[in-house]
């Protein structure tokens, strides 16, 4: 197939599709073509143009050689599942730790992959002194401005997109309510990007959230939200789609158009933690419907120009943070406890190998 003569949405669409209904495993002639037998998911990524990444468990990266191996080989960016969130890097307020961080970002830079920095303005996984602390706006403000800009300006230069608020909604579009939003106001979003951007001014800084991939409530004020932000000449450059799904749940609606009217507003995109658990035991028809919601989300995110990362939430079910989070419900990764690659592995890799050669490089 002359995939380079036909116009680049048709071209992609259709063989995408087409890559699909094959099923999940690759046996079909023209998937085999199209899936080099032996290169690993970076390498495929490589001229799509869009990095692969996933969460990291730095323990696990330390203790476990074959985590350690995987992630060097199959991805080109890294997101620290919990080392750079503010429980970790400021435990008590006049401390700073960024041993475990560190570590990961010097791993990176070895193995030559992105970082994705995770994240600075959350209403989870605080330090207890700040959590249980009683704060005026005045000093609330005075805490939020010096970590941002401790961590920020700790990592300048060495991470390549940060996080900078995290879940600040609730599922019906109002703002999510936090010590930020009770204490700051809702000028609290603003005032971050403004902080991160003058501590590296060259990081690209992203608005996520999870159940925003596709059309509803919450990502309409979202979009609202950003658009006022990028109105107002606010440094905000993406929009990051957590992409946690579950195969007991629909799959998002039109995430290509949303991400799309994202990126119309001058945004970078990206799916930041993608997974697809399951409710156990797994059946064939739910392994095949996992691999459908990985594949929905990269396509999704291949046809869309603004797009630069696709990162899933680790890899292996043997780290996952599902079981501890979603009673009943697993098996949510690509790669299984014993690191044998699932379907949706299998899936990830056609789908960059048949638009590595039709999407154009970004800039
Ligand atoms: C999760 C980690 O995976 C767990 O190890 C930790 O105990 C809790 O946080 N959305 C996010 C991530 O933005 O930071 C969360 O990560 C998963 C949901």
């Amino acid at each position: 197939m002359q995939l380079r003569r036909m116009p680049l949405n048709v071209a992609v669409a259709g063989a995408l599709t087409a890559a699909l209904l094959v099923g999940t495993a690759p046996s079909s002639t023209a998937t085999v073509q199209n899936t080099p037998a032996g290169k690993t998911l970076r390498q495929l990524a490589k001229p799509t143009g869009v990095r692969i990444g996933t969460a990291v468990d730095t323990s696990a990266l330390a203790n476990d050689a074959t985590y350690r191996t995987l992630v060097a080989q199959q991805f080109n960016s890294v997101t620290p599942e919990n080392v750079m969130k503010w429980e970790v890097v400021q435990p008590e307020r006049s401390r700073y730790d960024f041993t475990e961080a560190d570590k990961l970002v010097d791993f990176a830079r070895a193995n030559k992959q992105k970082v994705r920095g995770h994240t600075l303005v959350w209403h989870s996984q605080l330090p207890s002194w700040l959590n249980e602390g009683t704060w005026t706006k005045r000093q609330l403000r005075r805490i939020l401005r010096q970590h941002i800009k401790t961590e920020v300006g700790h990592f300048r230069g060495r991470v390549w997109a940060w996080d900078v608020v995290n879940e600040a909604f609730n599922e019906d579009g109002t703002l999510r309510d936090t010590i930020f939003l009770r204490t700051l106001g809702p000028g609290y979003i603003a005032d971050s990007f403004r902080w991160a951007h003058q501590a590296d001014p060259k990081a690209i800084l992203f608005y996520n959230d999870y159940n925003i991939e596709g059309r509803n409530a919450k990502s309409d004020a979202a979009y609202a939200l950003i658009k006022e932000l990028v109105a107002d000449g606010v440094p905000i450059h993406g929009y990051g789609v957590q992409g946690h799904l579950s195969t007991q749940y629909d799959l998002p609606n039109d995430m290509q158009g949303n991400l799309h009217r994202f990126g119309k507003l001058g945004l970078r995109t990206a799916v930041t933690e993608a997974d697809v658990r399951i409710t156990l035991p797994v059946s064939p028809a739910e392994r095949l419907a996992q691999s459908a919601g990985y594949s929905y989300m990269l396509q999704s995110c291949l046809l869309e120009r603004s797009c630069i990362s696709f990162t899933v939430w680790g890899f292996t079910d043997k780290y996952s943070w599902v079981p501890g989070v979603f009673p009943g419900e697993g098996s949510a990764n690509i790669y299984t406890e014993e690191y044998e690659a699932k379907a949706a592995y299998h899936a990830l890799r056609r789908d960059l190998a048949v638009a590595g050669g039709v999407r154009p490089r970004r800039r």
